[in-house]
């Protein structure tokens, strides 16, 4: 019987090393950020966590009830989802303009799983915008399609510019490619903007002139830092194209329990294009976990005491961001202000020069890695997620400084000035500290910027 302290030429042919390697899969850029921020944290470093997007909010105790309640459900239960999670999905949006038969409804185990099933099912090579979240150009990828960026229009994260997009369908065909969908976020990561309805109805056009479907990643809808603020789905431009997607891990805070659900259109194209997705997810995962498929359908209902809970959280988001964003703005560098999640997307551009003299910073993933290396600041590059290499923009997320603990986090929620909490106050000095130290010219050792 061989064994594995034989050397490898005694071995039988049988475990000899394989002669090629697996495909290369980086880790997504947001889970790589964490275990950098986790091992330096265990390594006894001082460290400011700005790069995963956890919403860094505690798991409502109705919400955990509902979970609890369910442990004993152990059956694979329906592809699409349980009838009264599909219920619940169709009246969360019914309630926000957009009517909703349960049968369009398909739950998946995140909504990440639900959008790589989405372009598996739909073939086809899909725009995406530059910037974007880090996983649609990767996802389009594994499933053997073209990731095809498009910028957006300036200040309107998350939607590739309707002009741009016309022109990029229509040379990515002439080259061969079979465009079929264009992937939109609304509210958007990693701007933490909201598209406006114009664009929104543009892109919805262009989409319906060139024959594309409209993937809309609302998972940070309720998250609107102005709550009286519509959210202009593409649902309610192009219904007959457009599938949405929502979860439970940003407004809730769940991503951990991995549910999110999707939207199909009506209609015959809608039925297919369901009928393949549950085919897809028939292969993968079979069914969404029945236990967070209970607490999800208890969620979807939205009760009072879930409402408020996202209320808080979204007042929080909106403080915190807000707070970042100014610090970012008074070391001289340009931020959109945030108006939704808890994102902020500052660009250094204004620096460049002094970050190339003092630093030899001249791309975006430099910036990180001297934020990451030097100060145990932890952000992602504006590369990551499609932009340029060269702008100096960045992905910053502070949700994680909201507490180190569900006391502090709650502390937090209940704070009406949460930013001037100890714990926050203190990593919001710390980063000025460091955005400072970046900006201050080697050679008259004056700030940079006045
Ligand atoms: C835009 C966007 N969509 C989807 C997800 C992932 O969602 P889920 O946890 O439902 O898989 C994220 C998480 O960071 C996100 O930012």
């Amino acid at each position: 019987m061989p064994t594995q302290n034989q050397p490898l030429q005694n071995r039988p042919a049988s475990v000899r090393a394989l002669s090629f390697s697996p495909r290369q899969v980086p880790l997504s850029a947001t889970l790589a950020v964490n275990e950098a921020i986790a091992r330096k944290r265990r390594e006894g470093e001082r460290v400011l966590p700005l790069g995963f997007g956890e919403a860094g909010i505690p798991i409502h105790p109705a919400l955990a009830r509902e979970l609890e309640s369910a442990a004993g459900r152990g059956a694979y239960g329906p592809v699409a989802g349980s009838a009264a999670l599909r219920a619940a999905a169709a009246g969360y949006w019914a309630r926000r303009g957009l009517p909703t038969d349960p049968s369009t409804v398909v739950a998946g185990p995140g909504s990440k799983p639900l959008l790589f099933a989405l372009l598996a099912s739909l073939g086809g090579d899909v725009v995406v915008a530059a910037p974007s979240w880090v996983s649609y150009a990767a996802q389009a990828s594994l499933a053997g399609a073209e990731p095809i960026r498009v910028a957006t229009p300036p200040g309107e994260g998350g939607v590739p510019s309707p002009a741009l997009l016309a022109d990029a369908v229509v040379r990515a065909r002439t080259r061969g490619r079979d465009v079929r969908a264009v992937v939109v976020t609304l509210p958007d990561n990693p701007t933490g903007t909201v598209a406006s309805e114009a664009t929104v109805r543009r892109l919805c056009a262009v989409a319906r002139e060139h024959d594309l479907v409209v993937i809309s990643d609302e998972i940070y809808r309720d998250l609107v830092h102005a709550p009286e603020r519509a959210v202009p789905s593409p649902a309610l431009y192009a219904p007959e194209r457009t599938v949405v997607t929502t979860a439970l891990s940003k407004s809730l805070a769940a991503g951990g329990w991995r549910l999110g659900v999707a939207r199909l259109p009506e209609g015959p194209f809608g039925r297919a294009l369901h009928d393949s997705l549950l085919g897809v997810a028939s292969e993968i995962w079979s069914s969404a976990p029945a236990p967070m498929q209970h607490a999800a359908a208890y969620a979807f209902a939205e009760p009072p005491e879930l409402v408020e809970h996202i209320d808080r959280s979204r007042r929080l988001h909106a403080a915190v961001a807000g707070a970042v964003a100014d610090r970012f703005a008074a070391a001289g560098a340009r931020v959109p202000r945030p108006e939704a999640a808890f994102y902020l997307y500052p660009d250094f551009g204004p620096l460049r020069d002094v970050l190339s003299e003092n630093h030899g910073v001249r791309t975006a993933a430099d910036l990180t890695h001297l934020l990451l290396e030097r100060y145990g600041v932890g952000v992602l590059p504006g590369s990551s997620f499609g932009d340029a290499p060269s702008a100096l923009r960045m992905r910053v997320a502070p949700s994680l400084l909201y507490g180190e603990d569900d006391e502090q986090r709650h502390a937090a929620l209940a704070a009406p000035a949460p930013a001037a909490l100890p714990w926050i106050a203190s990593a919001l000095d710390r980063l000025s500290e460091v955005l400072e130290d970046l900006s201050v010219s080697v050679t008259t050792g004056e700030p940079a910027l006045a």
